[in-house]
């Protein structure tokens, strides 16, 4: 296949295109370098600089690739804001980033002829659950605006896809931490939100202590439970979708996680078996549903995709990554 990967600069789009490319497949990273860095795209992606929000820039590339004798098959959506409480607190952003740019994408897919196109979706668009696992089917009710955005993403491909005859495959992630095994990647960013990387940061004594939002929830310890992936089963999920909707002539919604839940207390029990990690209670953060996991059948079934990764490798991938960057800032 060869695969335009937007946002491919960036955590996932960066650990999808490793995979794209240890499996074999051609890939062209389009970034605007905004949250994404330069040295995260694999030295054998070819890398254009553009917006997402500018259809132009898209079309571009997919054009020249075509008159180069090279189509693209699939583009990749990966270039989108995601941080739940900067959502809350900066909406509209996330409206124009995730909801204006996917529509510019789609335009230009459909424009240039390319028909089949994975998205990055979230458990976010559940809310609140009521069963104790999110299926597909199951209600979507989001409770930020940040779901909210994806999930006017996902009925916008659904129309669009329908009216266009384009394939689809939606991937709703839960809770995605870890690094790529070589640790070339990672999750490098400056503001740092996510619980894994923090809790690494604690251990590592580039922060005083970790903040626990919230010990008062519905859960048996009362802090919030959610299902934790590691990147790299992520990635190699997008290379077997995007593969099966190119050979079907179809379409998929799957769900991302590893199928099993697990608080905050205990992510952080789980880390202190392996480093010393000082933390404290503090109160909820806006914008966090109590529980989140993952009925990860339909991605089973379908894709013949299993997880490998457990949560200790999970924390020692992203400890390892983050020791190793903290080395070379250093030096
Ligand atoms: N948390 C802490 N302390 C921290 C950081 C996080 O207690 O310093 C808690 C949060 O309150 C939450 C849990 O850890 O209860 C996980 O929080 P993250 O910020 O790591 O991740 P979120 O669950 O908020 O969101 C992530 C992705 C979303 C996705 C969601 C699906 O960022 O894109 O998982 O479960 F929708």
């Amino acid at each position: 296949m060869n695969v335009l990967v937007v946002g491919g600069a960036g955590y996932i789009g960066s650990h999808t295109t490793y995979e794209l490319i240890r499996a074999g497949h051609e890939v062209v990273v389009l970034d605007n370098l905004s949250t994404g860095s330069h040295k995260s795209i694999h030295p054998q992606a070819h890398f254009e600089w553009g917006d997402i929000r500018r259809k132009g820039d898209i079309t571009r590339v997919l054009k020249a690739q075509a008159q180069a004798g090279k189509p693209i098959d699939v583009a990749m959506h990966f270039a989108a804001k995601l941080i739940v409480p900067e959502s809350v607190t900066q909406p509209l952003a996330y409206y124009e980033n995730n909801v204006e740019g996917l529509r510019c994408m789609l335009e230009a897919l459909i424009e240039c002829g390319v028909q089949n196109i994975v998205f990055s979706s979230t458990a976010a668009v559940y809310g609140e659950p009521k069963a104790p696992e999110c299926r597909e089917g199951d209600p979507t009710e989001p409770i930020n605006p940040y779901g909210e955005t994806k999930l006017a993403c996902e009925k916008m491909i659904k129309w669009a896809a329908a009216a266009h005859g384009l394939n689809y495959c939606i991937l709703r992630y839960f809770n995605v931490a870890g690094a790529d095994a070589s640790l070339q990647i990672g999750l490098d960013k400056d503001q740092l939100t996510h619980l894994v990387p923090l809790i690494m940061q604690a251990a590592l004594g580039l922060r005083d202590k970790l903040s626990i939002f919230g010990a008062d929830y519905p859960t048996p310890d009362g802090t919030c439970i959610r299902d934790y992936i590691h990147v790299t089963d992520l990635a190699q999920a997008h290379v077997l979708g995007a593969a099966y909707i190119l050979n079907n002539n179809t379409n998929v919604l799957a769900n991302l996680g590893s199928g099993t839940g697990f608080s905050v207390k205990q992510v952080v029990d789980a880390a202190l078996e392996l480093f010393d990690v000082p933390f404290e209670y503090a109160p909820r953060r806006p914008g966090d549903p109590a529980k989140l996991i993952a009925n990860i059948d339909h991605a089973k079934t379908v894709l013949g995709w299993e997880p490998q990764h457990g949560l200790q490798s999970i924390l020692k991938s992203d400890y390892d990554f983050r020791q190793k960057l903290n080395k070379s800032s250093e030096v």
